[in-house]
């Protein structure tokens, strides 16, 4: 239960006095200073007194289990970079990180910008077009993998001559390396007590995550070492990190989450951490929580909604009482989810919303502060935020009108470009504001609402519906499991609302139901946003990140073309 006072003391005391200077100066950094992530989040730590505290404890889905200190990570870490630096890897070039969620992707990732490299990660059940896309895009000069992904790689070697090494992190000696390959392994390597870290400065190229468009290919969103100012303070105030905490943050770091809150975040405040790569059933991952008695939880709707599908009751078998705050994010999170993490744990889901191109949270619910159940919260201090008129691109002044989020561009962990792609990039901005391509609209208490990806709202007859809000109602009926909302050609309204939705067990698809479900719809929202149509499915498409692809539902609906699937998880 929640009972120590939180970092953050009073959010409207906050945003009157925040400046990212605070960061800087906890970090103590200041402008012009060298600063480079790989050792902020590794040598400092132990230079203030804690390299014998654990910084991972890692178990993986075999029950296997390791425990790292914070001196651990500094000299496996130096031990990396000098590795990458020996065989030929330069500052600025690419590093992939093509890995499970094992502790050489965590270090791996670090080393690479202790070297001064970019570190690329990639999620690893990509297959090899999917790889080769982003390898392409950024020709990328190494990729640290493992054996069982190696055939991914040898797919597509001959066509990346500019990839020259491979470095495989569980070679046993087993299997014959082949051209271009070598072996790492950190267990038995010389550990490197003394690494010169590259010099880097704020605008030194760090990460580079690709990231799915709604059209054409995927783009390396291209972060910075400066971005640990944002990221640092955010996961102080926003997830709450104190000295003792055991943080569980269950993203990927192929995606966003997994990097600026799954290790740079966590470790540049000394927090201990734990993972894994245990697949997700209700009753693993509450073991998981239970037995690190985990305190702070990083998750995203999705999960939260499985586990609200799997009752209370299994929430109860275990002793949770070690956790003291919850967060959320990647996609809605509906009221009712928040209200029954109440109901399960004793505390609500604080749900965030930010971006890859953000680098960190932006608009977030904080602890103590009034959770309004289905809204996102208000922007983090330092963060100046609106919503902007989606004709004019100018700030809506009245309240509870929808318009696209929009920042003010000025935060430290802001993307720089899109690699290769500086047009894309341009067309992000607009009358000074970087657009989110997500609309919301803010109320009377400036509390930000949801209503869709910019292209996923529904106009029917001239008024704007979110799909949000359908899909959020359709939940509350009992019978629904999953559903996923989009909009349908129709030749009067231009567009009606359909939906598509995966049945609780015990219950059968009939056109009664459907019938109850579309008035329930109605009844709880109105007549606009009520489903003129219903298909059950078995199952939603979703990326393997967990978010509903509502577009694949959406183009087969006006018959168009799917675009980049690459991260889709199920095939409907
Ligand atoms: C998009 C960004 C950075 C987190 C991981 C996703 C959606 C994100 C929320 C939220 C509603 C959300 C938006 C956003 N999104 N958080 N709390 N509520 N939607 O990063 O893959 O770059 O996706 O995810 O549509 O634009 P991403």
């Amino acid at each position: 239960m929640p009972s120590k006072p939180s970092n953050m003391k009073s959010y409207e005391e906050e945003v009157k006095t925040f400046s990212w200077d605070i960061s800087k100066k906890e970090l103590e950094y200041k402008d012009g200073d060298i600063i480079n992530i790989g050792w902020y989040c590794s040598d400092r730590i132990c230079e203030k007194g804690k390299a014998e505290k654990l910084a991972l404890i890692w178990e993986s889905s075999k029950g296997e289990e390791k425990r790292y200190t914070f001196n651990d990570l500094r000299l496996i870490t130096n031990t990396m970079a000098s590795y990458l630096k020996n065989l030929g890897v330069n500052q600025g070039d690419r590093v992939c990180l093509f890995m499970d969620k094992i502790p050489e992707l965590y270090m791996g990732f670090l080393g690479v910008l202790k070297l001064g490299a970019i570190a690329q990660p990639l999620f690893s059940a990509f297959g090899s077009e999917s790889l080769l896309t982003r390898l392409e895009d950024a020709t990328t000069t190494a990729i640290m993998t493992q054996k069982k992904h190696l055939p991914k790689v040898r797919n597509i070697l001959e066509k990346m001559p500019y990839l020259k090494y491979i470095i495989v992190v569980d070679d046993d000696g087993s299997k014959a390396l082949r051209e271009r390959e070598f072996a790492l392994n950190i267990e038995t390597e010389p550990k490197i007590e003394k690494f010169d870290c590259f010099p880097s400065t704020a605008e030194t190229k760090s990460v580079l995550h690709y990231t799915s468009g709604t059209t054409g290919k995927p783009k390396g969103a291209q972060h910075v070492h400066y971005s640990l100012i944002s990221q640092y303070i955010t996961a102080k105030y926003v997830l709450d990190l104190q000295e003792d905490d055991v943080y569980w943050c269950t993203a990927d770091p192929g995606w966003v989450t997994g990097t600026s809150y799954g290790i740079i975040g966590v470790w540049a405040n000394g927090v201990t951490q734990c993972v894994t790569d245990i697949g997700f059933t209700a009753d693993n991952w509450y073991k998981f929580a239970e037995k690190n008695k985990v305190t702070v939880w990083y998750s995203a709707p999705t999960a939260i909604r499985s586990l609200m599908k799997e009752g209370t009751a299994a929430v109860k078998k275990h002793d949770l009482s070690s956790l003291r705050h919850l967060a959320s994010v990647g996609e809605p999170l509906n009221a009712e989810a928040v209200i029954w993490s109440q109901e399960a744990f004793g505390m609500m889901f604080h749900d965030t919303f930010w971006q890859t191109e953000t680098g960190s949270i932006m608009v977030s619910n904080y602890p103590g502060m009034k959770i309004k159940p289905g809204s996102m919260g208000k922007p983090f201090p330092g963060i100046t935020a609106t919503v902007l008129d989606l004709k004019t691109s100018e700030p809506i002044t009245k309240k509870g009108i929808v318009g696209m989020i929009a920042f003010q561009p000025n935060w430290p962990s802001i993307i720089r470009t899109y690699w290769n792609n500086e047009e894309i990039y341009k067309s992000k901005f607009k009358n000074g504001w970087y657009l989110s391509g997500d609309r919301a609209s803010i109320d009377e208490e400036g509390y930000y609402w949801f209503v869709g990806r910019d292209d996923d709202v529904i106009n029917t007859a001239g008024h704007l519906v979110g799909p949000f809000e359908i899909e959020s109602a359709l939940l509350e009926h009992p019978a629904v499991a999953e559903s996923a909302v989009v909009g349908k050609p129709d030749p009067v309204n231009m567009e009606v609302v359909k939906a598509f939705i995966a049945l609780k067990p015990g219950y059968d698809q009939n056109k009664m139901l459907e019938l109850e479900i579309m008035n329930f719809v109605r009844k709880k929202l109105s007549a606009l946003a009520m489903p003129q149509e219903i298909e059950f499915v078995d199952s939603l498409p979703k990326t393997r990140s967990g978010k509903i692809m509502r577009r694949v539902l959406r183009a087969k609906e006006w018959g168009e073309e799917i675009g980049d699937i690459s991260t889709l998880e199920n095939d409907m």
